[in-house]
């Protein structure tokens, strides 16, 4: 193997997995078509980390969002809510399936959706809500929930794997949840994505919705669609997400992210962004406030870093909609995003709640 390799961690790291694989005692070939071996087994393992409910892998999170609107039957004429700073998976899943994004400022604490915006801009058409957990801050989903009585809240976990709320992991706190472990996240097998759902009935409903006819008949339904766009990820990122989960340890995460936000609230005036006592974040970083991080002097071991998020009411409106943020961090500085060009399809279909 080339030490220079560019591929060299995630060829390494995939051998390693592998490895590990042909060691463990399964029953079942890994096989998506069936739904078994590694498939089977990263399915288990993550429903044990969300409180038993049933989860299906997914090719990716935006694959998985798609998934989750479409089961909750959004479609032409149906409003969704996103929030207003967002990776754009959300509103390209609602512009994906004909619906209209209607974008809810965010709380400025945790940069997630407020729950009291979300109300004063739901109706009659609002089909569903996509709550994102972004930076890994837990967004209140609970107060959402109370704020859109009888709306489906679908959770956005992309970046918020293993990060908790009121001592509960995201993911169980809303009727379905999308999980990412591709590239830059805090798990990442290369590609790969999960669909939590709340119940078996609604796991049937995405398992006919995006499983091969094989699948389907295997787990019960009596009559498989046929025709659906059959969303399903290579087996071997089963094999790498289940060898990612053997190494991974949540709370770790978040005691990191805590001693970091905690050295920052005891030297610094700044406003530290999701730190309460209700949220663990299992995240590297922290966001804070641009100015202040510019204006503060900073401990030694602690670096402010520049990165984007993504401001979807400006991509909406046909701007380019790249917002300046910065971190505090420990670690190395999070990935900087291309510059961005809104396309014509996402410019319109905006309806700015009413
Ligand atoms: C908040 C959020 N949602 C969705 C996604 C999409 O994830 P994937 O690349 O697995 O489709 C990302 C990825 O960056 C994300 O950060």
């Amino acid at each position: 193997m080339h030490g220079d390799h560019p591929d060299l961690a995630l060829l390494q790291r995939s051998q390693a997995a592998i490895a590990a694989w042909l060691e463990k005692a399964v029953s079942t070939p890994t096989s998506q078509l069936a739904g078994g071996g590694a498939i089977a087994r990263a399915e288990a393992r993550l429903a044990e980390l969300h409180e038993g409910r049933p989860g299906l892998l997914m090719p990716s999170a935006t694959y998985a969002l798609w998934v989750a609107l479409r089961m909750l039957g959004t479609g032409p004429g149906d409003e969704v809510l996103i929030p207003k700073y967002d990776w754009a998976a959300s509103l390209a899943v609602v512009l994906a399936l004909g619906a209209t994004p209607v974008v809810v400022p965010t709380d400025p604490a945790t940069l997630t959706i407020d729950p009291a915006a979300a109300a004063a801009r739901s109706g009659p058409r609002t089909a569903a809500a996509v709550a994102t957990h972004l930076f890994g801050i837990p967004a209140d989903v609970p107060a959402l929930r109370l704020a859109l009585p009888g709306v489906p809240v679908v959770e956005d976990c992309a970046q918020a794997f293993g990060s908790t709320l009121d001592g509960r992991p995201v993911g169980v706190l809303g009727d379905a949840a999308v999980f990412s472990f591709g590239p830059g996240k805090r798990l990442d097998v290369g590609e790969l994505g999960a669909l939590m759902l709340r119940d078996d009935g609604l796991r049937q409903r995405a398992l006919q919705l995006s499983a091969h006819p094989i699948r389907q008949r295997l787990s019960g339904i009596p009559a498989p669609e046929a025709a659906n766009l059959s969303i399903r990820p290579h087996p071997l990122a089963a094999v790498l997400l289940d060898a990612a989960l053997d190494a991974d340890d949540a709370q770790a995460a978040i005691l990191e992210r805590r001693r970091l936000a905690d050295a920052l609230l005891a030297n610094t005036d700044i406003d530290v962004l999701g730190v309460d006592a209700r949220r663990g974040v299992a995240d590297r970083s922290v966001p804070v406030l641009a100015a202040q991080a510019e204006a503060t002097r900073l401990p030694r071991t602690l670096k402010a870093a520049y990165g984007e998020v993504l401001d979807i009411e400006a991509i909406v409106e046909g701007a380019a909609g790249i917002q300046r943020i910065a971190f505090i961090t420990a670690a190395p500085p999070p990935l900087e995003f291309p510059t961005l060009r809104p396309t014509a399809s996402s410019s319109h279909e905006l309806r700015e709640g009413r």
